[in-house]
């Protein structure tokens, strides 16, 4: 059995303070809310402020990225041994850090491999561009993402992946919950096919791109969805609970 998942990736917004009543504004509500894993990713400079925020709660911090190296002259970079000590999860791969900062599966390879060996729990995100999307080129883009991503790393149930099709995110214009299906039950057929069968169908895969409290039960009442990276829609207080409780209603009843 796959628990859901739903993360919410701030990306570059809120302040110390912003993200600090963000927290407060949604702690109780998203704390209670049972059967499904609930993690959030605010920027680097909030993770500390938030984690304390969450002591004592069932809900799970993230960052967003990471540099592979343990330390050294990386100005700017922050390594997985500071991550360590503060939060649980990593989100690798994402697609504004391949398209905007040039990070490459093989960079990314690196970092997956940093996060598991420091004890990170690496979201690794996959999806293809639009010009992809519309040339029939979807399967073949996130099957060497998630080959050259995971090569010659050794199978590990902490690993999540998220397919976000680059057209969908920030958009408004969401994949369809039976592509996204599709999609996912694809990249499982290529973790089978690095790993084993068994290992495939434990692991757990998200969708991400323009979700929100309208759509989101499109997605995860696709079996083969566990959940959603979700951008925009978890800087609201009320939009991020209501997405999570659907999910647990959803997830909660047998299929
Ligand atoms: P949006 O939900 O804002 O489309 O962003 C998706 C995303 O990139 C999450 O990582």
């Amino acid at each position: 059995m796959r628990i859901p998942l739903i993360a919410g990736n701030w990306k570059m917004n809120t302040t110390v303070a912003e993200a600090t009543e963000l927290v407060h504004d949604m702690l109780e509500k998203l704390d209670k809310i049972e059967g499904v894993d609930r993690i959030l990713c605010p920027p680097f400079i909030s993770l500390a402020v938030v984690g304390e925020l969450l002591k004592g709660s069932s809900i799970k911090l993230g960052a967003q990225n990471m540099h592979f190296e343990a330390k050294g002259a990386y100005t700017g970079e922050i390594s997985p041994l500071m991550l360590t000590s503060l939060c649980e999860f990593i989100i690798l791969g994402h697609s504004e850090r391949r398209w905007y900062f040039g990070e490459t599966d093989e960079i990314v390879s690196k970092k997956v491999k940093a996060a598991l060996s420091s004890g990170l729990k690496p979201i690794l995100c996959v999806g293809e561009r639009p010009e992809e999307n519309e040339a029939g080129r979807t399967e073949e883009v996130v099957s060497k993402q998630i080959n050259c991503g995971l090569s010659g790393i050794a199978s590990c149930p902490d690993i999540v992946i998220a397919y976000e099709p680059i057209w969908a995110i920030g958009t408004g214009r969401a994949a369809s919950g039976e592509g996204a299906a599709a999609t996912i039950k694809f990249i499982r057929t290529c973790l089978a096919s690095l790993w084993n069968k068994d290992i495939a169908q434990g692991l757990r895969i998200l969708y991400g791109g323009s979700v929100t409290s309208n759509n989101i039960t499109e997605f995860v009442s696709q079996p083969e969805i566990d959940g959603a990276l979700v951008g925009g829609a978890s800087l609201k207080a009320e939009e991020f609970v209501s997405i999570v409780s659907q999910t647990a209603a959803i997830k909660r009843q047998p299929v």
